[in-house]
């Protein structure tokens, strides 16, 4: 196993998926964890990330000087090779000129870390302080134009180091640095597959939950139902899945849910249509942080109703199944002390009055693992290509006011857009893409009168985690192809318009 540190930014993330990519699992860790709880945890190696700060910030994350003495081999990346070098009496300076993108980097020597990589190779630099000076005992390995140490080892102590970052595509040889690392070096044990991953989960769920009974609150997206799918495959009809429909789903939505529980064979999945409550509460609401209160709280009012009503007929009910992944544990934004804290807006928070213990059994999985293992528990690809949809669903969609003539409008342009891409095998290729609603009316022309309508904003993004993304360039016909059809059938709208904001600065969602 392999510990990644985290100093910040969402290289942490990166690079843990990078190691389970070799077969070896990783575990993303809190800059100021302690030297006996990194032994506890009984690593192989250990990644310090890179991370925003400079080491001299007054408030740079500085992880405790011990850890590099406790025998373990340790790769600094970025921000983590400066953090080795000023903890190993080296110098680390200020640069008036940042080093920022694609560079070269000259070898010099291959050491262990760079084995069998080419004399020259492409790397991706992002830092505006370098390394000066190394202490003692340490050799360079490679340097570019603007950066002399550029990799370095010290054998005797087992610590490595890279400026550039090798996680990211934009440095080709960078998986085999990690290789090298990870593998070689660290001599990690190769433990961590996909394929062996679905029976050892049914076999913990098995184990963990007994002769007791699940509930869980599913929404039809990805992680729910491959949570649930999982958790069926152990226990069976034990399992008892509630879908919660307040209103703001999509177009056909709770059908197509049930058609998908209906085809996998459960006996206990319910639908409660609690679209009325929600939608009274909703009323007159516009702050984007108030509709999801609302929504968060009403959700769990709802579902602890059910669970209760469930929970009296069959006693056994003791635990909460929950399809929580990985990002969703884990503070992306902040170096911070709380690595295990949970982003309140992405899981269903647990009900407290209820003394459920909570089951996870995609905790430690990425998107692309949970879609992985899905694909190998022969989950229909119809389901697992199924784009993210957030909780609050189609509430945050709507800016300010939701009323069910938008609710209306919204469904049907959104249902369009969705077909579209169906249609023309763009869907797949997109991480996600949905019509959001504008409340702002335009002049339109339609027949020989004048229209004074709302605005459709169509937003599709390229992504791989959703911490990042990009916005899809399809082709323009597609474009005017589906803005033709939103205009001509859904009535209320007289404008679409193509959202082409990255995130950063954007966000994927509108509120
Ligand atoms: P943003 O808008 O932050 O979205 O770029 C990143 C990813 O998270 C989803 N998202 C949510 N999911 N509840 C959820 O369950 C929410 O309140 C929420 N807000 C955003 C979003 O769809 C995207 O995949």
């Amino acid at each position: 196993m392999i510990l990644v540190v985290n100093f910040g930014g969402q290289y942490a993330h990166l690079i843990a998926r990078r190691v389970r990519e070799l077969g070896v699992f990783s575990e993303i860790v809190p800059f100021d964890i302690s030297p006996a709880e990194v032994l506890a945890k009984k690593p192989e190696g250990i990644i310090f990330s890179g991370g925003p700060n400079s080491v001299y910030d007054k408030n740079a994350p500085l992880s405790d000087k011990r850890i590099l003495r406790l025998g373990i081999p340790i790769l600094g990346i970025c921000y983590g090779l400066q953090l080795i070098a000023k903890q190993t009496h080296g110098i680390v300076k200020s640069k008036l000129m940042k080093e920022f993108g694609k560079k070269t980097l000259r070898v010099k020597k291959q050491g262990s870390l760079l084995k069998s990589l080419k004399r020259s190779e492409q790397v991706w630099m992002s830092h505006g302080d370098s390394v000066e000076k190394l202490g003692k005992g340490f050799s360079i390995l490679g340097s570019t134009n603007g950066c002399r140490i550029a990799a370095f080892e010290n054998n005797a102590w087992k610590w490595y180091g890279v400026q550039f970052h090798p996680e990211v595509v934009h440095t080709p040889g960078g998986q085999k640095i990690l290789g090298n690392f990870v593998l070689g070096l660290c001599r990690a044990k190769k433990d961590y597959s996909v394929k062996n991953l679905a029976t050892q989960l049914i076999a913990g769920i098995h184990k963990t939950v007994g002769k007791d009974a699940v509930i869980m609150g599913t929404s039809g997206g990805v992680d729910s139902t491959v949570a649930a799918y999982l958790i069926h495959k152990a226990i069976g009809q034990r399992l008892f899945c509630v879908f919660i429909d307040h209103g703001l789903i999509r177009k056909d939505e709770a059908e197509e849910v049930k058609n998908i529980y209906k085809h996998f064979g459960f006996r206990h999945f319910y639908i409660v249509d609690a679209s009325r409550l929600f939608l009274s509460r909703l009323m007159g609401v516009k702050d984007p942080e108030q509709k999801r209160r609302i929504i968060g709280h009403t959700f769990i009012e709802v579902f602890e109703r059910k669970a209760s009503e469930l929970g009296r007929k069959h006693r056994n009910i003791r635990f909460l199944g929950q399809g929580t992944i990985y990002p969703d544990r884990i503070e992306s934004a902040e170096p911070s002390g709380q690595a295990d804290k949970i982003k309140s807006h992405h899981n269903l928070t647990l009900p407290k009055k209820m003394k459920l213990k909570v089951i996870e059994p995609l905790k430690d999985l990425y998107k692309d693992g949970v879609r992985e293992l899905g694909k190998q528990l022969r989950i229909p690809e119809k389901v697992l290509w199924r784009h993210p949809f957030p909780g609050p669903a189609l509430a945050i969609r709507i800016l300010g006011q939701i009323t069910p003539r938008r609710l209306q409008i919204l469904r049907e342009a959104d249902y369009i857009f969705t077909e579209e891409l169906k249609k023309s095998g763009y869907y797949e290729k997109t991480w996600q893409a949905f019509a959001a609603l504008l409340p702002v009316k335009s002049v339109g022309v339609m027949g020989d009168a004048r229209t004074y309508e709302y605005m459709i904003s169509l937003r599709a993004v390229t992504s791989r985690d959703a911490m990042t993304a990009d916005w899809a360039r399809f082709p323009p016909e597609l474009l005017e192809r589906i803005s033709n059809r939103i205009v001509n059938e859904v009535r209320g709208v007289n404008r679409v318009v193509y959202d082409i904001t990255q995130k950063p600065p954007g966000t994927i969602e509108y509120e």
